[in-house]
């Protein structure tokens, strides 16, 4: 039987949206929030979060690589997403640790389902079937236009990757796959719009994040 998120002791959390939306940034500042709160917080990212799987990033992101077809692009993904939920995410959720996760399932949704056209019936089975069932309690959707995302990714020093490189019609498929998706699970996924200062967001994030670990009884360690 999958091992669903909800029956560990830990808690899942997820920050969603296309390039350049503040995922990272919020992410960090997240942490920090709730590791003064007394939280045990583990920060993570994907593709990557372990050996294998940033190997596999690497793959997935250089611009030299041979083409790619979207089911190859698909299963690296998995695969990545295996390895990463085995190693990193299912034993720190089962040590009672709050796990920030800078994209999940759902950006394989919104890239390689609703932007690359794969079917999504068969991406959602292909994915549960990767992770072991394994879902986020709480995740959080950035929500930017998609102009707004690429000129901040564009005006950052880091070079452009292979997604980057996709067309702004690419990447309005995406925008429109989350909230799709946002609109599919609206318990799950809360959309912030992320045009406004971080420190904004930043505090909008923190309550989205405190509601959901009050509702789950989740008590920083050193309150219990
Ligand atoms: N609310 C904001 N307003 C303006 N600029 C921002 C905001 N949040 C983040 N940025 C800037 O935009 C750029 C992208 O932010 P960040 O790296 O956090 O996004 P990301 O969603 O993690 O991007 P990627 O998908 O490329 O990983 C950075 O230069 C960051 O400093
Ligand atoms: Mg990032």
């Amino acid at each position: 039987m999958p091992l669903r998120s909800r029956r560990v002791p830990g808690v899942f959390i997820t920050l969603e949206g296309g390039e350049g939306s503040g995922k990272t940034t919020q992410a960090v500042r997240l942490c920090q929030s709730l590791t003064q709160r007394g939280y045990n917080v583990l920060h993570t990212r994907e593709p990557g979060g372990t050996l294998v799987a940033e190997r596999l990033r690497s793959i997935l992101l250089e611009r030299s690589v041979e083409p790619m077809a979207s089911e190859t692009e698909t299963l690296i993904i998995l695969a990545a997403r295996r390895q990463h939920a085995d190693q990193v995410i299912r034993p720190a959720l089962e040590h009672g640790t709050l796990v920030i996760c800078d994209r999940f399932s759902d950006s394989t949704m919104a890239y390689q389902g609703y932007a690359r056209g794969l079917d999504l019936k068969l991406l959602r089975t292909m994915n549960d079937w990767a992770t072991g069932g394994l879902t986020p309690h709480l995740t959080v959707l950035f929500d930017l236009p998609v102009t707004a995302g690429l000129t901040r990714r564009r005006s950052e020093a880091v070079s452009q990757n292979r997604l980057d490189l996709e067309t702004e019609r690419f990447h309005t498929k995406v925008r429109a796959g989350f909230l799709a998706l946002a609109k599919r699970e609206p318990r799950r996924i809360k959309t912030i719009d992320a045009r406004q200062s971080p420190n904004a967001i930043a505090r909008q994030v923190e309550t989205l994040v405190l509601d959901r670990l009050g509702s789950l009884r989740m008590k920083p360690p050193k309150h219990r």
